[in-house]
């Protein structure tokens, strides 16, 4: 459905992010980046939306369609949703309306100085009420909490109607129990409607619990890819390249990695 083909990306300043890489990603399949603080979980996740430039190598959806090619990069950008860590939200705005920006990928040009379509603010309620939040549709954004304002940023990759949603560390800012809830609830989603997600997360229970499969990543190349019952202590040596401070792999509580962890 979406497939990295020796995809590369070496930054400007010549920091080698992301070695020739070839992933596909499956339709409906949800997949956990895992890696240290720089292993290039961001930067491989944004080359699947054309928001990073690939210095070798091509990045292919649907099949055929090459994102070098200004069409194509269009057209999988409006079928694709992104979360991100600090939700990007317009604070003043209300919830609704930061959902519908959500639409802006189906307008072009002056159409897009245009009110919203009915049938597009429905879409936009239906994903607002989707995501708990239907008794804050009018409310400004700025006045939610942190988990409420990563829902919205949920609502709104969901009403663009994506093949797959690429999240970037969509629980990094919230407590865990609230990041529970949210991960549980995206993960929900694109299970009921066959959504295919690429989330970087670096709680490694989470991965556990969620994950179909787990791409493990560090210093730019994949050194895991599997299943989460692969994922077994040697792999996540390889991955953090340090011992989880705390051995119980059964533990309820989030892994203390001796290095690499995000502030
Ligand atoms: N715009 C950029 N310019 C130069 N180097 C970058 C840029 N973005 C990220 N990097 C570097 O690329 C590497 C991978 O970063 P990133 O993809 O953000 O990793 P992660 O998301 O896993 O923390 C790091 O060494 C980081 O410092
Ligand atoms: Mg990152």
């Amino acid at each position: 459905m979406i497939r990295t083909e020796q995809a590369e990306v070496v930054y400007p300043n010549g920091t080698r992010a992301l070695a020739a890489t070839s992933l596909t990603f499956a339709p409906g399949a949800f997949t956990v980046l895992l890696g240290p603080s720089g292993a290039g979980k961001s930067t491989l996740l944004r080359s699947l939306n054309g928001l990073v430039r690939l210095t070798a190598g091509k990045v292919v959806a649907e099949e055929a369609d090459d994102l070098r090619e200004p069409h194509a990069l269009r057209r999988h950008r409006r079928r694709t949703g992104m979360v991100f860590q600090q939700h990007q939200l317009i604070g003043r705005a209300t919830v609704l309306a930061n959902v519908l920006t959500g639409r802006l990928g189906y307008h072009s040009g002056l159409r897009t100085l245009l009110p919203f379509s009915a049938t597009e603010k429905r879409r936009a309620l239906d994903a607002v009420a989707r995501v708990g939040l239907i008794e804050y549709a009018l409310r400004r954004c700025d006045q939610l909490s942190g988990g409420q304002q990563q829902r919205v940023g949920i609502a709104r990759a969901l009403v663009q109607e994506p093949a797959l949603i690429l999240a970037d560390e969509p629980v990094a800012s919230l407590d865990p129990a609230t990041a529970e809830r949210v991960l549980s609830l995206l993960h929900g989603i694109c299970k009921a409607d066959g959504i295919a997600a690429v989330v970087s997360l670096h709680q490694l229970e989470f991965a556990r619990r969620f994950a179909d499969r787990i791409v493990g990543l560090a210093k730019g190349a994949v050194v895991f890819d599997g299943s989460p019952s692969k994922l077994g202590r040697a792999e996540t040596l390889r991955i953090y390249g340090a011992e989880p401070a705390d051995n119980d792999e059964d533990s309820e509580e989030p892994l203390q990695l001796k290095t690499g962890t995000h502030a």
